[in-house]
């Protein structure tokens, strides 16, 4: 990148002097991150050049100088020939100056009704916009994946857990497909911002509109906005699509943070419910037998970073007064790490979710153990002895004791030995001690019972198609 402090800026010379000093243009200078917006700034400077040429603001050959001169800035950029500068402080006047130098005179015509501040609120929203798609592609990447492991184990019995205790059994199918409605809501609330973002600030210029004859629908057509912002104001002083964006970002890796800490938890030697694949384990310099699950960590821990950007750029905006601050320009790198690291999370857990082996066995054992099927017998209790709930709740914490002491689960009992608590109880009661039994019982609407969960499969396939 090239620097240059001794002329005065050549977008604003005529009243200074001299240049900026060196750490005034360090401080300033966006370039090294805002060329990022390369596609979308020409893309939103042709659509422009369009809309000036066919109001009658500048000619059609300067606008065709200019739509062409863009179109080889694009392609210098795209082929890495390129000279960012950062004198030229931005992505906007890195193109215009180079325009300049292709086309000469015409280019001088293309910031006419245009100001950097509606400029830059264009390239970042289609930017952003973009990212919204991305992240709903990734998010249904990773619910296929999730419905895939739905499918194989829709009845293949797991502990479910309160407070990491084993409560009652719940099926791998059912498990699978609560992250699936997890990452629905996360493609709503990007389809939601997405909608919400829609507008088209371009015209809005510094902050008050414009004197020339502006056609603002025109260029929010070109640029597949829904219609053009309403108010100049807020428009250049608005950054909610790109908050939206980034909670709806940590509200994902928060998601994806949960499942990780599964992953982890699951694939230790302790629990052995799952086994991730080779390719998404890395092992010991030291530890011949480890398998560990880094990539599942690392997912635990980028929530940390999108959070962080979440809150930094609230911070940014907060108490900002009307209209444009050089503050917002602290926006972009928040955004662009944010949805980096929430684009390769999603990968990652995509990767992760398809290769991974559940231990069906290891999940059935574990869900016969730590008296999972108790609530069973409770409600066994109430509906064939006609118990009040909280007598049934007793009989059976009496009988968890009496198998605890004898270190046996429930259907250890013998028949007798469940008769001296209570002495009604008749052999049927085994029939609900069984894991198989308590969750193909569980019917009620949004129940683990299998015949929900595929009834839910059928439903999430036909929704993703
Ligand atoms: N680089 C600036 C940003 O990212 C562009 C807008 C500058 N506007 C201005 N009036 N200096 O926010």
């Amino acid at each position: 990148m090239s620097s240059d402090n001794g002329a005065a800026n050549s977008m604003w010379g005529g009243r200074f002097a001299a240049g900026p000093s060196a750490i005034m243009e360090a401080i300033n200078a966006s370039i090294g991150f805002d060329q990022r917006l390369a596609p979308q700034d020409i893309t939103g400077s042709r659509a422009h050049a369009a809309m000036l040429a066919a109001t009658g603001i500048i000619s059609a050959e300067d606008a065709a100088a200019i739509d062409g001169g863009l179109a080889q800035v694009l392609g210098e950029i795209e082929n890495g020939r390129f000279e960012f500068s950062a004198a030229l402080e931005d992505i906007h006047m890195n193109v215009e100056a180079r325009l300049q130098q292709i086309i000469g005179a015409p280019a001088g015509r293309l910031h006419t009704a245009r100001s950097r501040n509606d400029q830059v609120a264009v390239d970042f929203r289609i930017w952003v916009r973009n990212q919204c798609d991305a992240a709903i592609a990734g998010l249904e990447a990773l619910m296929r994946a999730y419905l895939a492991q739905a499918e194989e184990g829709a009845d293949w019995v797991m502990p479910g857990f309160t407070h990491l205790q084993t409560a009652q059994p719940v099926t791998w199918g059912h498990h699978m497909l609560a992250y699936v409605e997890m990452f629905a809501r996360d493609k709503g609330r990007f389809e939601d911002a997405r909608a919400r973002m829609n507008e088209c600030p371009l015209g809005a210029a510094a902050l008050a509109g414009t004197s020339f004859p502006i056609d603002r629908q025109m260029t929010a057509d070109a640029l597949g906005f829904e219609r053009p912002t309403a108010n100049s104001l807020d428009t250049v002083s608005d950054r909610d699509f790109a908050l939206e964006f980034l909670a709806a970002s940590s509200i994902c890796a928060m998601h994806l943070s949960r499942f990780a800490e599964e992953l982890v938890i699951w694939s230790s030697a302790q629990f052995r419910f799952v086994r991730m694949s080779d390719q998404f384990s890395t092992g010991s310099s030291i530890m011949p037998q480890k398998r560990n699950p880094d990539a599942a960590e690392l997912l635990r821990a980028k929530l940390g970073r999108i959070l962080g950007a979440t809150v930094a750029l609230f911070t940014v905006m907060k108490g900002l007064p009307l209209a444009y601050s050089k503050d917002m320009q602290e926006d972009k790198e928040q955004v662009f790490d944010a949805a980096d690291t929430l684009m390769l999370g999603l990968a990652a857990m995509e990767g992760m979710v398809r290769d991974l082996s559940a231990n069906r066995a290891a999940l059935e054992a574990a869900a016969a153990s730590g008296f999972s099927t108790a609530t069973d017998l409770a409600d066994w209790l109430v509906r064939e002895l006609g118990l009040p709930f909280r007598e049934a709740h007793h009989v059976t914490g009496s009988l968890v004791k009496l198998a605890e002491d004898k270190g046996c689960d429930l259907p250890d009992l013998s028949l007798a030995e469940m008769q001296k608590v209570h002495g009604e109880i008749t052999d049927a009661v085994y029939s609900v001690l069984g894991v198989q039994n308590s969750v193909a019982s569980r019917i009620s609407y949004g129940g683990t019972a299998p015949a929900n969960v595929r009834a839910q499969i059928a439903r999430w396939k036909e929704v993703l198609g």
